[in-house]
C-alpha cells in the first residue's frame, strides 16, 4: 500500500545488512512511497553483497561507510548529495553493535577496549552522522532523522548487557542534537524503540528466542514486526509529523507501558 508519503525526498539509509534488518525493510517501504535514498553500510558488512540486491531493487547506490569514521561519513554524505541532486530530507541510522556481547563477556566482567568499540558503533556514531550533516549543511529543513533502540535503555533486561547503556546514549544523543537541529534548522531528531525483533543483529543477544516469546506474550498487541518498523519510519520521515522531536517513541506493541498481561499470569496458575 502505497500512498506517495516521500515522493520527492531524498535519503541515507544505514544498515541494510540481509532482507531481515529493519533497515532493509524501511529501503523497500522508502521506494515505494515515492523517495530516492543512498545505501551504505561498514564495508566489511558488504562482502556478503546482498546489498547490491537492495540496491538494484530500490534503483539506489551503494557507498560503503564505516558510522564511527567521520572521514567515511564525510564522504558519504557530500556524495549522496550529489548522486540525488539535492540536499536530504531523512536519515536512518540502524546500526548496533556490542561486542562483549558477541563474544559471550559478563556485564560484570566487561572488557573496556570492547565496551568503547560497542559505544563508538553503536551510540558515538550517531553523533557523528548528526554533526557530519549538521556542518555540511546537508539537510533539507524540515528534514527527519531517526535512529533506533530498545527499551533496555529504562529497564533491566540481563542478557542486552552493555547495549543497554549504548542504548541509553544513543537516545541522550538524539534529544541532545535534536535542539540544536530543531532551532537551526528545523530538522527533528527521534529514536524508534522497538520490540525484539529477529535478525542478525537481535538473535546475537542470548537467549533471544524464549525473549522474543516473552515480549510477545507481554505485549497487548503482540511484536511489531520489521516491517511494521518501517512503517514508522516512512510517517516519521513524512511530512506528517514535522512537529514530533526529540523524542524516544515506543513501536512495541504496547510493551512498554504494560505491568503484566493475563496470558503471562496464567503461566503462573496453581
Ligand atoms: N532486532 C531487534 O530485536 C532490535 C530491537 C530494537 C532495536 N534494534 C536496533 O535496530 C537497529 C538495526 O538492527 P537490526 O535488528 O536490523 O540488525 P542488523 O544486524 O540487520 O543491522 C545492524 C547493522 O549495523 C551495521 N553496522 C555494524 N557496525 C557498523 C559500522 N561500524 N558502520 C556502519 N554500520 C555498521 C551492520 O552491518 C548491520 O547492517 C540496531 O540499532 C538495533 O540495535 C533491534
Amino acid at each position: 500500500m502505497a500512498n506517495n508519503l516521500l515522493k520527492g525526498k531524498r535519503g541515507i539509509i544505514f544498515g541494510a545488512l540481509n532482507e531481515q534488518s529493519i533497515a532493509w525493510k524501511v529501503a523497500e517501504r522508502a521506494h515505494e512511497e515515492g523517495a530516492t535514498f543512498v545505501l551504505t553500510n561498514a564495508p566489511i558488512a558488504m562482502r556478503m553483497g546482498e546489498i547490491n540486491d537492495l540496491a538494484k531493487k530500490t534503483g539506489s547506490e551503494v557507498i560503503p561507510a564505516d558510522a564511527t569514521s567521520v572521514e567515511d561519513l564525510e564522504n558519504l554524505v557530500s556524495k549522496s548529495m550529489e548522486i540525488l541532486g539535492g540536499k536530504i530530507d531523512f536519515i536512518l541510522h540502524s546500526i548496533g553493535m556490542s561486542v562483549n556481547v558477541r563474544k559471550g563477556r559478563h556485564y560484570t566482567d566487561e572488557n573496556y577496549d570492547w565496551t568503547m568499540k560497542g559505544i563508538d558503533v553503536s551510540a558515538l556514531s550517531f553523533h557523528k552522522v548528526l554533526q557530519t550533516a549538521k556542518k555540511l549543511d546537508a539537510m533539507n529543513e524540515w528534514g527527519s532523522i531517526l535512529a533506533l533502540t530498545y527499551i533496555a535503555a529504562q529497564r533491566v533486561f540481563p542478557d542486552y548487557n552493555d547495549m543497554a547503556d549504548n542504548k541509553a546514549y544513543l537516545e541522550s544523543i538524539a534529544r541532545s542534537f535534536g535542539y540544536y537541529f530543531g532551532v537551526d534548522k528545523k530538522v527533528r531528531v527521534n529514536t524508534i524503540s522497538q520490540s525484539p525483533t529477529m535478525t542478525t543483529a537481535g538473535s546475537g543477544v542470548k537467549g533471544f528466542n524464549e525473549f522474543i516469546n516473552f515480549s510477545e506474550q507481554m505485549s497487548p498487541l503482540g511484536n511489531a514486526s520489521a516491517l511494521a518498523c518501517a512503517d514508522y519510519c516512512i510517517t516519521m520521515f513524512s511530512d506528517l509529523t514535522k512537529y514530533v522531536t526529540m523524542q524516544n517513541l515506543f513501536h512495541d506493541g504496547g510493551f512498554s507501558t504494560t505491568g503484566v498481561t493475563q496470558a503471562v499470569i496464567d503461566k503462573f496458575g496453581e
